[in-house]
C-alpha cells in the first residue's frame, strides 16, 4: 500500500509519519501488529506483490523501512533481525568469493570479527586501515575492492574520522561506501548528505530507543537495497513483526529522545571534567577531543555515549560500576536507561591490556550510554560512585 507522502516535511514530523498509510475514516491512528507469517495470494496476475514475512515485506517491516529511508533520504531501506544482520547481508550482497573490502582500524567487535574470521572462510579478504593515515584507503585499493566501510562515531573512543577520503577511493574503484552510524543515529547524521552509499544502523540502540529489540536497518538506492533483500531472503534474518512494530513506534520519538540524548551527555561530560578521580573525559562535544572541530561541522548533535578514564584503573572502575544507583551497568546503548560498561570485559575482551592501551583504552576506561534521566540525577550518581572509585 502506498504510504504518505512526507517528502516535503523535516525530520521530526517524518519520523512520526512517514511509513503510514494514509488513513481512512475509522481506521486506528496506530497501525496494528500484522502478526501474520503470510498474506492471501494465488497468482501472480492479480497485481499484488507476494508478501511472506521472511520476505521483510510485512506491513510493519515495511513501515519502518520506510520511516528510515526518509530519515536517511536515501530511496529504500531494509529492516533485518539484528545491526550483525544489516552489516552482513549489506556485506553479501556487494562481495563474492576472491573479493575485497577495505576496512577502518576502528569497527564495532563483531563486524571486525566477521571480516577477521568468517569472510576469509569464504574467499572475502580486507584490509584494514587507519583512517588517520594519509592516502590510507586508497593506497589499500586492489583490482578486486568492492567495498569500503567505516563506523561513525567510533566505539569507544568516540572518533570522527573524515569521510571524504573513504567516499573518494570508493567512488575511484567503483566500489560501494558502507557506513554504519549506529553510535550517531539519523538524528545525528543524514547520510544522504555525506555521500554513503549503503548507510547501516544497529536499531537495537537509538532507533527502537528502548533496549527492548534486537534489529537492524540498512538504506540506500533502491537497487542496493534489492541487492541486499534477495541475499537477505536466502539467510532468512528477518525482523517479527511485533518487534518490527515496537522499532517503528521507537523510532516516532528519535528525534526528541536524541535532542535530549545531546544534551545530558554535554552537560554530563562538561561536569565530569572537574571531577576528582577522572583522568579523562572523552567526548566528540568537548574542544579537547581530537574530532571536535569535525564532529561540530558534521553532526548535528555531539551524541549520547561518552567515555571516562579513572585515575585508579581497573580497580577503580570495577568500584565505579558497582556503586552506581541510576546508571545500570550493562553493555549495548542508545535506550532510555543510562548505561555504563567496561570495554575490557565487552567488545575489546579478546585483546591484551596492552593492545588496548594502545587503542586508547587502558584499564579504568569507562563508556557511558548517556539516557533520558535527569542529568542532575545522573551527577549525583556519578559523584557517589566516583567516590566508591577512589576506594
Ligand atoms: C556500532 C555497532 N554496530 C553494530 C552492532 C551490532 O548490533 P546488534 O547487536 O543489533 O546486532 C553494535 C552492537 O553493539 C554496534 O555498537
Amino acid at each position: 500500500m502506498a504510504s504518505r507522502d512526507t517528502s516535503s516535511t523535516r525530520p521530526a514530523t517524518r519520523a512520526v509519519h512517514a511509513g503510514s498509510p494514509p488513513r481512512k475514516a475509522g481506521e486506528p491512528v496506530v497501525p496494528p501488529v500484522v502478526q501474520s507469517a503470510t498474506f492471501h495470494y494465488s497468482r501472480p496476475d492479480e497485481g499484488h506483490e507476494l508478501l511472506y514475512s521472511r520476505y521483510g515485506n510485512n506491513p510493519n517491516q515495511r513501515a519502518v523501512a520506510e520511516k528510515v529511508a526518509a530519515l536517511e533520504g536515501m530511496e529504500d531501506a531494509h529492516v533485518l533481525a539484528s545491526g550483525m544482520a544489516a552489516i552482513s547481508m549489506s556485506l553479501l550482497s556487494i562481495v563474492e568469493s576472491g573479493d575485497h573490502i577495505v576496512a577502518s582500524r576502528h569497527l564495532y567487535g563483531a563486524t571486525s570479527a566477521l571480516l577477521r574470521v568468517e569472510l576469509p572462510r569464504r574467499g572475502i579478504t580486507t584490509t584494514f586501515v587507519d583512517p588517520e593515515e594519509d592516502g590510507a584507503w586508497s593506497k589499500a585499493a586492489t583490482g578486486r575492492t568492492r567495498a569500503f566501510l567505516v563506523e561513525l562515531p567510533t566505539n569507544p573512543t568516540l572518533r570522527v574520522f573524515d569521510m571524504e577520503p573513504p567516499r573518494r577511493a570508493a567512488s575511484d574503484v567503483g566500489a560501494v561506501l558502507m557506513a554504519d552510524v549506529t553510535f550517531a543515529s539519523p538524528a545525528n547524521l543524514r547520510g544522504a548528505d555525506h555521500g554513503i552509499d549503503l548507510v547501516i544502523h544497529s536499531a537495537t540502540k537509538y532507533l527502537g530507543g528502548h533496549s527492548d529489540l534486537i534489529a537492524g536497518v540498512v538504506s540506500g538506492s533502491a537497487a542496493r537495497i534489492e541487492a541486499v533483500r534477495e541475499v537477505a531472503r536466502l539467510y532468512g534474518p528477518a525482523l517479527d513483526p511485533h518487534a518490527a512494530w515496537l522499532l517503528e513506534r521507537g523510532i516516532r520519538t528519535l528525534p526528541l529522545r536524541m535532542e535530549r540524548h545531546n544534551d545530558n551527555a554535554l552537560q554530563l561530560a562538561r561536569w565530569l571534567v572537574d571531577q576528582e578521580g577522572v583522568d579523562q573525559v572523552i567526548y566528540p562535544g568537548l574542544p579537547n577531543h581530537p574530532d571536535h572541530a569535525r564532529a561540530r561541522e558534521i553532526l548535528a548533535g555531539f551524541g549520547g555515549m561518552l567515555s571516562l578514564v579513572l585515575a585508579g584503573g581497573g580497580d577503580a572502575a570495577d568500584r565505579f560500576m558497582a556503586a552506581l544507583g541510576v546508571a545500570i551497568a550493562a553493555p549495548s546503548l542508545g535506550g532510555v536507561e543510562t548505561l555504563v560498561s567496561q570495554p575490557r570485559y565487552t567488545s575489546h575482551l579478546g585483546l591484551t591490556p596492552d593492545e588496548r592501551a594502545a587503542q586508547g583504552i587502558p584499564d579504568g576506561f569507562v563508556r557511558v550510554s548517556v539516557g533520558l534521566e535527569d542529568v542532575e540525577d545522573l551527577q549525583e550518581d556519578f559523584r557517589q560512585s566516583l567516590r566508591a572509585a577512589r576506594g
